[in-house]
Order: C-alpha cells, then sequence, then structure tokens
C-alpha cells in the first residue's frame, strides 16, 4: 500500500467542502421552488441595440478585454508536463503557452524572432509536445523557457546573438488549475486579485486534477456577448430546450451569487421539488454542482449527470469580428479518466452539449444578431430583472470598455 501522504491532512477535504456548498445553494433553490420565485434584479434593464452591433463599442472591448484582461487559455491539465504546449489564438494574436522544463507555464508570441513566421502554425485547440522549437521558415530554434538556441547562417546576424532574440513573453501565470494569459504585453498578472473572493468558489473544482477528454469550436452568427448571454439564465429552458434541459430542470429559477465580476449559478433539476415541506434534517445528500462564470468570457460548468460521476465543461468565448462568435469549448474529466466508460460519458457530455448549444442556443443568438442588424435605429432589447446574471455582466464590460450602457 502506498505510504500516506504527511500533508493530506492539511489537505481541505474538497468533497466535503462542495457538500457543504450545494447544501447552502439547495436552501435558497427549494425557497425559490416552493415560493415560484427566482433571484431578481432591480428592475429590467433595457440596451439599445448598438451595445451587440456597434464598431466603436466592439473595438473599445477588443482592447479593453481580450487585450488587456487575463483570459483563460487554457487548464493545467491541457499542458501538465514540462515541454506541453497549446496554441492560444482567439484572443487577436497567436500565442504559444508552454510548460518550461521548469515546470513553470509562460507565454509568448507565437512569432520568430527572425521575420515574424508562426513557429506552430496550427491553431486553437492544437496542443503538442517538444523540448525545443523550430520554426518552419528559416529554421531557427527556441527552447522551452523561450531562449533561441540555434541560428543556421549564424554569420550573417552580427549583433543578433543567442540571448538577444529570444521569443517575445507575454504575461501568463498558473492559478487554481486555470491558465491565465494577457494577450498584450505589459504588468504581470496577479490571479488572486483578479479573482478575489471568487477564488473560494473555483477552488471548489479542483480544476488542477482536470483532465481534458474532447475540445472542439462552436461557431454563432452572432456578437458574443449575445452568444454569452444565453449562458446567464433558465428564463429559456422550457421554450428553446424543451426537449433536453427543459424537461430536466425548473424554468426561470436560478440562484446567483455574485463575486465581484464573476459569478456562480445553480439551476436546479426537478427532483429538488421533492424536498419542499421536508424538513432540512431528511434532506438527501445533493451532488455540488453550478455555472461559473470568470469575467470576461469563461463559463464553467461543473456537474455531476448521475450520482458521482462528474464533469467539467469549458466555454471560452471570443469574438471574431462584431457579428461572430468563436467558443472554445473542451469536456474535462475532473479528477482524471479512470476508465473507457466514463470517458465516453465524458465524450458523450461533449456531443450532446455542442449540439444543443450550437443547434439551439447559438441559433437563437445568430438569428436574433441578424435581427438587430436591421432593426429601427431606437430599438432596445430588455433583459428582464429575472435575468440578473446577464445584466450584471453587460454593466460590468461596460465598465471595464469605459462606455456606459
Ligand atoms: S522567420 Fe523564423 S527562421 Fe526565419
Ligand atoms: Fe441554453
Amino acid at each position: 500500500m502506498a505510504e500516506r501522504d504527511p500533508t493530506d491532512s492539511l489537505t481541505p477535504d474538497w468533497a466535503a467542502s462542495r457538500t457543504l456548498r450545494a447544501h447552502e445553494i439547495r436552501r435558497k433553490i427549494v425557497t425559490h421552488i416552493a415560493a415560484k420565485t427566482t433571484d431578481m434584479a432591480e428592475g429590467p434593464l433595457p440596451l439599445h441595440k448598438s451595445v451587440y452591433t456597434g464598431g466603436a463599442r466592439f473595438a473599445a472591448e477588443r482592447e479593453h478585454l481580450f487585450l488587456r484582461q487575463p483570459l483563460v487559455a487554457g487548464l493545467t491539465g491541457d499542458i501538465p508536463q514540462p515541454g506541453d504546449y497549446l496554441v492560444f489564438d482567439a484572443a487577436g494574436p497567436s500565442i504559444l503557452v508552454i510548460r518550461g522544463k521548469d515546470g513553470i507555464v509562460r507565454a509568448f508570441r507565437n512569432m520568430c524572432t527572425h521575420r515574424g513566421a508562426k513557429l506552430v502554425e496550427q491553431s486553437e485547440p492544437f496542443t503538442g509536445k517538444a523540448s525545443r522549437l523550430t520554426c518552419p521558415f528559416h529554421a531557427w530554434t527556441f527552447n522551452n523557457l523561450g531562449g533561441l538556441i540555434g541560428q543556421p547562417g549564424k554569420a550573417g546576424f552580427a549583433g543578433c546573438d543567442i540571448g538577444a532574440r529570444d521569443l517575445l513573453p507575454l504575461p501568463c501565470t498558473e492559478h487554481l488549475g486555470l491558465i491565465f494569459v494577457r494577450a498584450s504585453e505589459g504588468e504581470a498578472i496577479d490571479a488572486a486579485a483578479h479573482l478575489g473572493d471568487f477564488a473560494d468558489e473555483l477552488a471548489l473544482l479542483e480544476l488542477h486534477k482536470a483532465v481534458p477528454v474532447k475540445k472542439g469550436i462552436l461557431h454563432a452568427q452572432s456578437n458574443w456577448k449575445f452568444s454569452l448571454d444565453t449562458y446567464g439564465e433558465g428564463y429559456h429552458f422550457a421554450a428553446l430546450h424543451a426537449s433536453t434541459i427543459g424537461q430536466t430542470h425548473y424554468n426561470d429559477i436560478a440562484v446567483v451569487d455574485r463575486f465581484g465580476l464573476h459569478h456562480r449559478i445553480n439551476f436546479p433539476d426537478n427532483s429538488l421539488g421533492n424536498l419542499v415541506g421536508l424538513p432540512e434534517a431528511d434532506w438527501p445528500e445533493t451532488e455540488y454542482g453550478g455555472v461559473h462564470y470568470l469575467f470576461p468570457n469563461t463559463i464553467i460548468f461543473f456537474g455531476s449527470i448521475t450520482p458521482g460521476v462528474y464533469f467539467t465543461q469549458v466555454f471560452r468565448l471570443f469574438p471574431d469580428g462584431v457579428g461572430k462568435t468563436r467558443c472554445q469549448f473542451g469536456v474535462y474529466a475532473p479528477f482524471g479518466v479512470h476508465s473507457d466508460d466514463y470517458r465516453g460519458i465524458c465524450e458523450m457530455a461533449y456531443d450532446a452539449t455542442a449540439e444543443v448549444v450550437q443547434a439551439e442556443d447559438y441559433r437563437v443568438a445568430s438569428h436574433g444578431y441578424a435581427n438587430l442588424l436591421t432593426a429601427p435605429e431606437d430599438f432596445h432589447v430588455v433583459l428582464g430583472a429575472n435575468e440578473c446574471a446577464p445584466q450584471a455582466v453587460h454593466r460590468h464590460i461596460a465598465d471595464a470598455v469605459g462606455m456606459p450602457l
């Protein structure tokens, strides 16, 4: 038998913490189910159509959110070993995120310092492993710390010596199993400050243990925020998802817990209705789960489908122009892949979710966006008080880009 790790007793019991949090959330949910209520904002929020269609606002979001904010480039498990790297190219510049031989994750522009060629020509969600990267153009070679270690025809490059032409670094840090990158040069990322007290919520997910199972890209012909809004309310479950989540979950009941710019939403499944009127002492254990939103563009769904069988879904939404969304979607096994059956369940979770998101959520987002393009000049959409999470997201984005709603 393996010896017990002496630090075990110092490690929080995350499963117990999840059970505890599940109970707190459930208490709020059962109150809502009994009263047929949901968490609400103070009132409805009208949004002028240009919030989605406006070119100036979009340019400001590109600049202030996608180039300047710390963004989730991947999870620890995407590049677990020294030499593993991934391509992160959805925020704007093509970026390489590499775990060095020292175990530290760094980000560099995916750009050779000779004449700017792409070192790795594949696109996201490509991952690879290499102790050195050789440019396809003239074969300059870099190690996995970003250092230039090989220059064919060196005699032609007086003054461009090894050490003087290393890869161009970008701010990058790894925290709670998430890899954050800023897609422009600048100060280091303070992930703890960025997350604030949301860090304690995210810690429950133990994301550092998650192992990728399946990844891909989902597309919407819609502004990225229109697509993002679909993750923030359960008001559409019964109508839009009538044959899937609308069958299994309450419509328009949600508990939204906000943590600064971030939040966690819980949408109750039908079984929680059985707890109404039952003394809390008699409540059976329920599994922890939730939809975690990380400002500005990342959704992490953590949940179980059958008792004890968890999966983690990560959606990272990026604009591909003002009217296009590119969603990097991945399904992870939260605590590793322990069997082929379980891998199959995670793959099914990818396929089924991708199908619903693409065919239902992104379908209405694409149609709605097309309508906004031709809507009357003064048209406003309206987010109801029951759509309180998207309201908060729009307010925070508007603040960050310095353009009031
Ligand atoms: S551009 Fe990379 S070696 Fe020339
Ligand atoms: Fe949906």
